[in-house]
């Protein structure tokens, strides 16, 4: 009874309803409630009789390790992301919008494990074979021992699969155009995905081979119907990116054996992707000196270094309710610095617009751009260009004061690598940087002393107009 009246699923979250509505109480989604054959939804045939229950042994928790339990792919910045390369068994799902080059990057994956003699397998169910080669072929990957097939039917995938020996690695490109015969469901709705990707699972433990899921995204970021699988799977890699850019970042969202915070960079290039192993040099390559408005800020992703530009637009608004638009950080973490710039520096807002922008479409997601993005935000609206030798990071807290941070001297260690003198940090964590990097530092106790500092090194054409300070010149804006 029950199992007939829930066939409306939610195609975001996979909640299930008796009936049709616009809009899933669940996950808040509108329009993604659609009918479902939820008769047949579940993978027990209905008629059959209950099964009784298979005997299983108990193993020990410590038990002696048959082989080495990862294998790595030799393409660095990808064994960096998963943890140094793929457990066995395991089963990975890889996330990102269409075209971002997930399968151009998963071809990639398949062709260096295949050249160390390993046997993978790639199973488009959304190109031809033929799509799949001419890819391969301007990759110049052909000589790689892959084994390709267009395939939708996990039973034809999973029998083939057994049948020969196990591949240490299979690609399904993608979860989404996989169907299984349990289930009635099309193919694309949560109740296939979820059941492909349990029978892909279940072959996964059995067998040994790790599992590469391709799952594409809706625009809001989250992974369409897939994201009931991200539940399931052992790992949820993300690979991101700005079609306006070249570069294309690969992170951990989610991941059982490994590290999340670490990212892989690469380029797409005519070439297929290439790996980029200093990624600071390639975000900072474009940047616009003497301007203001933008800081260098000495960040941390994973265990690497990496500084990037932060970029600010202060403008007076036209508008009762300023915008404020953020790329690449997060929005909550504006509203708080520019909270604590009204309340403890004295810096009007709330008549300006703010734009914020993390260069070259990466995304940052450390409370340590705080101060990064404050001297940006503070330079753009006092016309007052920071130092361009200067790299900027620490955490604001709500008092205004500038908290110290992990990692300083990684931090310091890169800004002196790529040729930058000072770096503004917090006070307390001065005393980390060790002066014989040839760093000046330049400790920051509270967010106001900072804003001080900037102001007092406005252009100096602007300097006999009796609005020095940025407090009055925005209050008057
Ligand atoms: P693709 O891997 O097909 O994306 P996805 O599988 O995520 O949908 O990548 C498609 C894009 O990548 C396409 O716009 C062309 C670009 N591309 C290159 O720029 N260089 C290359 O060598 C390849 C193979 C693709
Ligand atoms: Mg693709």
């Amino acid at each position: 009874m029950a199992r007939r009246e829930a066939s409306f699923i939610c195609q975001n979250c996979g909640a299930a309803y008796g009936r049709w509505q616009g809009r899933c109480d669940a996950c808040g989604e509108w329009n993604t409630i659609a009918e479902e054959n939820s008769a047949t939804a579940r993978p027990q045939m209905p008629g059959r009789a209950p099964r009784k229950g298979r005997l299983f042994a108990l193993e020990p928790l410590v038990g002696a390790a048959r082989d080495a339990p990862r294998f790595a792919t030799g393409l660095a910045e990808f064994d960096r992301v998963t943890g140094g390369g793929f457990v066995r068994g395991s089963v990975l799902l890889l996330g990102g919008d269409p075209g971002i080059g997930k399968s151009t990057l998963l071809i990639q994956v398949a062709a260096a494990l295949a050249r160390r003699e390993q046997h993978v397998v790639y199973i488009s169910g959304e190109e031809a074979v033929a799509q799949v080669r001419l890819r391969a072929e301007r990759l110049a990957l052909v000589g790689a021992q892959v084994g390709l097939a267009a395939e939708t039917s996990i039973e034809d995938i999973v029998a083939t699969l057994g049948e020969r020996e196990t591949p240490r690695l299979i690609i399904i490109d993608s979860i989404q155009t996989m169907w299984t015969d349990l289930v009635e469901s099309a193919p694309g709705t949560v109740t296939q995905v979820r059941a492909s990707a349990q029978a892909l699972i279940r072959f996964a433990k059995r067998s040994g081979a790790a599992v590469i899921l391709v799952g594409h995204v809706t625009k809001d970021g989250q992974i369409a119907g897939p994201r009931v699988v991200e539940h399931m799977v052992d790992a949820v890699l993300s690979f991101e990116g700005e079609g306006s850019h070249q570069f294309r970042v690969l992170r951990a969202v989610k991941n059982r054996f490994g590290p999340t915070d670490e990212i892989g960079v690469f380029e797409m290039t005519g070439g297929g992707l290439r790996e980029i192993a200093n990624p600071s040099e390639l975000f900072l390559s474009e940047r616009d000196l003497g301007s203001s408005g933008t800081a260098v800020f000495a960040g941390i992703e994973g265990s690497r270094p990496l500084l990037v530009e932060i970029q600010a637009l202060v403008a007076p608004s036209s508008l009762g309710t300023p915008r404020r638009a953020v790329n690449g950080w997060d929005p909550n973490r504006l509203s708080m610095v520019l909270a604590v710039l009204e309340a403890h520096c004295g810096v009007r807002l709330s008549s300006h617009d703010v734009y914020l922008n993390v260069a070259g479409g990466l995304r940052i997601q450390e409370p340590a751009a705080d101060l990064a993005a404050a001297a940006a935000l503070v330079s753009s609206l006092a016309d007052a260009p920071l130092p361009a030798d200067a790299v900027y990071f620490g955490e604001i807290s709500l008092s205004g004061a500038v908290r110290p941070v992990a990692q300083t001297a990684a931090r310091l260690k890169e800004a002196q690598k790529l040729g930058f003198a000072r770096a503004v940090l917090p006070e307390a964590a001065r005393a980390e940087g060790t002066s014989e990097l040839g760093l000046s530092l330049q400790g920051v106790g509270s967010l106001a002393s900072l804003v001080a500092d900037i102001a007092a090194g406005r252009r100096s054409d602007d300097a006999g107009r009796g609005t020095d300070d940025p407090r009055r010149k925005a209050d008057a804006g």
